[in-house]
């Protein structure tokens, strides 16, 4: 069998001792918002991938949609992720964290007094969310963003990088997938503005590649990479008819940027439409940079993808969840422990660092 997963690879500065990268997961152990010894455990035990993908992390209150997920505006927070970063360090691993400003997709029990709900257009996500206040609740209406509230929100991602390197990241993932607040300018299902900001493809891309480039200009392009999901439905997202010829303008611009890397969901493994090897391929042929896969990967199948010259890096998300040793068991192609749902969001220690 193919070897290419354990192969090393060059990212912007960064030298990657495998091809493996901890795909992001959003596991709300973080009380209050801030990170802590439970959470440096929990990376650190995972430090053997080539480069380990934080959970989502807000640059903003207003981007503390879900409970208990840890955010990088505050200092104590600062504080929090230097330990993570340390010890991720210490164990020989790199470290990128994303950038997940949720918009509409949160609840106010879940959110800090005075934070907003934002998003392009006063448009509602149809469905509920998880509270520890008052269990499912629905989603609220958002504020449909003023021009000085989403150049507020792209300084809030901007000082969100700069915190980050100060905290010790290695790079920052800016969470442009999954129907976040990114993902919602980019798509009509939530943007129906008609100002520079939405309608045709340029417009709805703005964001995006403004945030990008704000924050590349803070910390350097070579650290910045972004996650995309075409075609996605989660959090209510609806494909449209031009949804391949605005990846394709996106990442024109994104290349103008010089970003790392995209790093392209296709949840398919977990009941969304397959994204057409079609466009992946064109994605793949029309960035510059690094293009790490995702979405239901196996040993077997990462290799073949990596040997097809599919993609760069191969992200593995729940298999990490329930092996933290899962570059070794890769390697040695030892069965894997199958990860426990119940506890993929519950605070504590079980499901999360004793496995
Ligand atoms: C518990 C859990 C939390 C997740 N949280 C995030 C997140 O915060 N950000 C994100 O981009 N994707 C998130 N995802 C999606 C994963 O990054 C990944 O794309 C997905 O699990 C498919 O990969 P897999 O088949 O290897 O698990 C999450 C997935 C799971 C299972």
């Amino acid at each position: 069998m193919s070897n290419a997963l354990f192969t090393p690879i060059e990212l912007g500065r960064l030298h990657l001792k495998n091809r493996i990268v901890m795909a992001p997961m959003t596991r709300s152990r973080a009380i209050g918002n801030v990170p802590n010894e439970l959470m440096v455990k929990y990376y650190a035990m995972r430090a053997d991938a080539g480069l380990i993908i934080t959970e989502g992390v807000a640059p903003s209150p207003n981007g503390l949609g879900y409970t208990r997920i840890p955010g990088i505006f505050s200092e104590a927070q600062v504080q929090g992720w230097r330990h993570v970063t340390d010890a991720v360090h210490e164990a020989g691993g790199k470290i990128f964290i994303q950038l997940m400003h949720t918009g509409r997709i949160c609840h106010p029990l879940n959110m800090p007094a005075g934070a907003q709900i934002l998003s392009p257009s006063a448009i509602a996500a149809q469905g509920e969310m998880w509270t520890d206040g008052s269990g499912q609740q629905p989603y609220p209406s958002p504020i449909a963003m003023s021009e000085s509230d989403i150049m507020r929100a792209i300084t809030e991602y901007t000082e969100a990088a700069r915190r980050a390197i100060e905290a010790g990241f290695d790079g920052i993932e800016l969470h442009g997938a999954n129907g976040y607040l990114i993902d919602q300018f980019l798509n009509t299902a939530s943007n129906q503005r008609g100002d520079r900001w939405g309608g045709a493809i340029e417009n709805r891309i703005r964001f995006a590649v403004e945030v990008a480039q704000a924050c590349a200009a803070a910390i350097g392009a070579d650290r910045v990479g972004m996650r995309i999901s075409p075609y996605g439905v989660f959090n209510c997202m609806v494909p449209d008819t031009e949804m391949d010829a605005m990846y394709e303008r996106l990442i024109a611009e994104l290349n103008r940027v010089g970003l790392v890397y995209i790093h392209v969901v296709d949840h398919s493994s977990m009941g969304a439409p397959e994204v057409s090897p079609e466009l992946k391929a064109k994605l793949r042929a029309a960035f510059n940079g690094k293009y790490i896969l995702s979405g239901g990967y196996d040993l077997a199948r990462a290799n073949a993808d990596l040997e097809a010259n599919r993609g760069d890096l191969v992200a593995f998300g729940r298999p990490f969840i329930s092996n933290p040793d899962l570059v070794q068991k890769l390697q040695h192609e030892s069965p894997l422990t199958v990860p426990d749902m119940a506890t993929f969001y519950t605070p504590g220690e079980k499901g999360y660092t004793d496995y």
